[in-house]
């Protein structure tokens, strides 16, 4: 996988506690890379991190990257040779609540990151993941393209179109020269589902957490697409793009986006009766409307992701059917049977490599 390219190397991951943090971490132990580990805490209770006992697999540093002293000297003692960059403020909701934050940690903190590399100038490859909330949404039917305009109505969106442009100024400021030690590229996904998120204010956790007391969900706006894609879609393209840089200096200073395939666009009703479907053997609805929306929320936004095809050749696995069963019946087990749930990820991790295997992915050598 990834022509073993991760084997024994040193992987930070920022953000290795959050819902993609845990997921990422599991697919680079399964890959043989010695994992690190940067976050402020642990976001949720319960956490896919905890579940999984992950503390004990890696080596973690809790520290919050807006101290930029203690980002600098954390990485200069791991002097790792990838940094998956995931430490976020990620909830839509919560960047109303507190903008500062959001501004300080998304863009202030990705700033940490790339200074402490631009000092201490040692050879690495970076992956900044930022989001496709930073394209300016001007809720048009095609999908965008890495070359569309940033920007960003709400705190969380801005904040990511705004980590665009520092990874932008970094990149040709100070590591643009081919010889550089430091490449990097940014990389853009939409939503994300999976086993393991417990996130206030996401759709996917708010319903398993009422589903798993008997409540039913309360739903804002059932009518809103997304491009939901299962968290192991950009992994593998987040993986697959650092495999790519580090053998090729050619792409670096580029952005990617990944996202599900144009016709696998879903509103939240069909994610939640297709949740439910494996959740309940009740016919009856789990869900009711909720009167008002409390905030702006972007309508469609969809990706174009015929770059990630042509430079790295990188395409979506999985349909939208086994998106919503592999998320469901991850917590499904995790809520009835209490297996051991480090195992049952490794086998999903398995499950969707012989589903990406059948299509011939590049990524599977
Ligand atoms: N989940 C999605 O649907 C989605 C979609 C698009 C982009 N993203 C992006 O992917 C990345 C990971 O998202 P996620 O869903 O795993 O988020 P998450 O909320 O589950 O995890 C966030 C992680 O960042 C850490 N963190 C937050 N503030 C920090 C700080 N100041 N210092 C150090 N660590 C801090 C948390 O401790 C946690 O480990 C984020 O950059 C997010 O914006 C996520």
């Amino acid at each position: 996988m990834f022509n073993n390219i991760y084997k024994d190397k040193k992987v930070l991951i920022t953000g290795n506690t959050g819902f993609k943090g845990s997921w990422l971490t599991v697919w680079l132990l399964k890959l043989g890379a010695k994992v690190y580990g940067i976050s402020k805490g642990i976001p949720t209770n319960p956490s896919m991190f905890e579940v999984l006992n992950l503390k004990d697999k890696i080596e973690y540093h809790v520290l919050n990257i807006n101290n930029l002293e203690q980002v600098k000297n954390t990485i200069d003692k791991i002097r790792p040779d990838f940094i998956f960059h995931l430490a976020a403020q990620a909830i839509v909701g919560k960047s109303y609540e507190n903008p500062i934050e959001t501004f300080n940690t998304n863009v202030l903190g990705t700033a940490h990151i790339l200074d402490s590399m631009r000092v201490l100038n040692f050879k690495s490859t970076l992956v900044m993941i930022t989001s496709d909330k930073c394209y300016e949404n001007v809720e048009w039917k095609w999908g965008y393209r890495e070359t569309d305009h940033l920007g960003g109505k709400d705190p969380y969106s801005a904040s990511k179109g705004a980590a665009e442009m520092i990874i932008h100024s970094f990149f040709h400021s100070f590591f643009k020269n081919k010889e550089s030690n430091v490449r990097l590229v940014s990389v853009r996904a939409g939503n994300v589902i999976g086993g393991g998120d417990w996130a206030e204010k996401r759709l996917v956790p708010d319903c398993i957490k009422s589903w798993s007391v008997n409540e039913i969900i309360e739903i804002r706006n059932p009518y809103s697409t997304r491009p939901w894609q299962h968290v192991l879609e950009p992994l593998s393209g987040y993986l697959r793009v650092g495999q790519v840089l580090y053998e090729n200096i050619e792409i670096s200073g580029e952005s990617y986006n990944f996202g599900p395939p144009a016709n696998q666009i879903h509103n939240v009703m069909e994610v939640i009766e297709n949740l439910q479907k494996y959740w309940s053997d009740s016919n009856e609805n789990q869900y009711k409307f909720a009167k008002k929306n409390s905030f702006h929320e972007a309508g469609l936004l969809k990706l174009n992701c015929d770059k990630a095809l042509a430079d790295l050749k990188w395409l979506p696995v999985l349909d939208f059917h086994k998106t919503t069963r592999f998320t469901a019946t991850w917590y499904k087990e995790f809520y009835t049977n209490k297996s051991d749930m480090y195992n049952f990820t490794i086998n999903q991790i398995d499950e969707y490599f012989n589903f990406a295997k059948e299509k011939d992915l590049i990524w599977t050598v």
